[in-house]
């Protein structure tokens, strides 16, 4: 964690006309949660994407990811002319580490390391701790795939939005809550893009459009290392639950909503080995990147198109089309 830090605050310094550091809440155990603004200045309002890494302690390749995912941007946006473009309409929010307090905890001891939750206690009178996090957003509160023991690893917590945690991606995200066309939340592991909602009973209005969007992503993962990512609903593909940050995403209205949930299929499971991190964190922002992008042409290659036809009709009635700047 130190390391992600320091990095963070190196990354502010290489590029500091780009990217911003915005301390948005405190973990349970009073660590500042923060993250990279990253984004041209243009003095108009922006559209934003949001990306969080590491709500889940154990699953540490996501962290890695948003590492990764960063670079990438502000390489990218030197060369590219569609990144820089992208940068200019919107601005990039990215938290490397979101349950910084779980995270660390993991890197004490071998006996740690698969640690998911939180570190908040328990109610009085249960003897464990923590909270899963992403059981704890308000979306269909405490209603399915969730446990109310506190020893269990799929707690939801003793009410909904209970954890500081939570509560800065609620506060931070709700508040700017029309801004957003893209949530984005990275875990680990099985391979997949999950859509809304975790309820079975409940469907996204846009969910033909996230499935379309989330099979390109898949076809765009596997052009780069041959890797197969299943696209689908948490009851369909994985399993049922109640309290995501991705579904408390959709019902605020930001559009585009998924889960990623990078390698493996299961043989290393949380601990995938070094040698993957590179692979694995490269094929995602392929993903991702396609998820992105279509957002952003969604709501701005219209218009510029609109601008273009305006402009054209302008030119057509001072009637300068058919010499001048012909
Ligand atoms: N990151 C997942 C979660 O949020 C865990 C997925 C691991 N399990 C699996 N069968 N792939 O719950
Ligand atoms: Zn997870």
């Amino acid at each position: 964690m130190p390391e992600i830090t320091n990095w963070m605050a190196q990354v502010k310094k290489d590029h500091p006309d780009i990217v911003t550091i915005v301390e948005y809440g405190q973990t349970y155990e009073n660590r500042k949660i923060s993250l990279l603004k990253i984004g041209l200045n243009t003095g108009e309002k922006k559209k934003a994407i949001w990306m969080d890494c590491g709500i889940h302690a154990r699953e540490w390749i996501a962290p890695a990811f948003c590492q990764y995912f960063v670079r990438q941007i502000l390489q990218a946006y030197q060369t590219d002319p569609k990144m820089h473009e992208m940068m200019k309409n919107m601005d990039f929010y990215v938290t490397p580490v979101l349950n910084i307090d779980g995270y660390i905890h993991t890197w004490k001891n071998k006996t740690t390391r698969l640690w998911r939750k939180n570190m908040s206690p328990g109610p009085s009178g249960c003897n464990c701790s923590g909270v899963d996090l992403n059981r704890n957003f308000d979306a269909n509160w405490g209603t399915i795939g969730v446990s109310s023991d506190c020893c269990s690893n799929i707690y939801c917590g003793s009410r909904p939005v209970s954890e500081p945690e939570a509560q800065a991606v609620t506060y931070f995200v709700g508040s700017r809550k029309e801004d957003f066309l893209c949530f984005l939340t990275i875990h680990s592991y099985g391979q997949l893009l999950l859509v809304p909602y975790g309820h079975p009973d409940f469907t996204a209005p846009n969910y033909n459009e996230l499935m379309e969007v989330g099979l390109a992503a898949a076809d765009a993962i596997k052009k780069v290392h041959g890797m197969k990512y299943t696209v689908g609903t948490s009851p369909d593909v994985l399993y049922a639950n109640s309290g995501s940050s991705r579904d408390w995403a959709r019902m605020q209205d930001i559009p585009f909503s998924y889960t990623f949930e990078l390698r493996d299929n299961g043989t290393f499971g949380f601990q995938l080995p070094e040698d993957q991190i590179q692979p694995a964190c490269e094929e995602a922002y392929s993903g991702a990147l396609h998820i992105i992008t279509y957002a952003h042409d969604k709501t701005f290659s219209g218009a510029v198109a609109t601008a273009a036809a305006t402009l054209w009709t302008m030119l057509l009635a001072v009637g300068v089309t058919g010499n001048t700047l012909m």
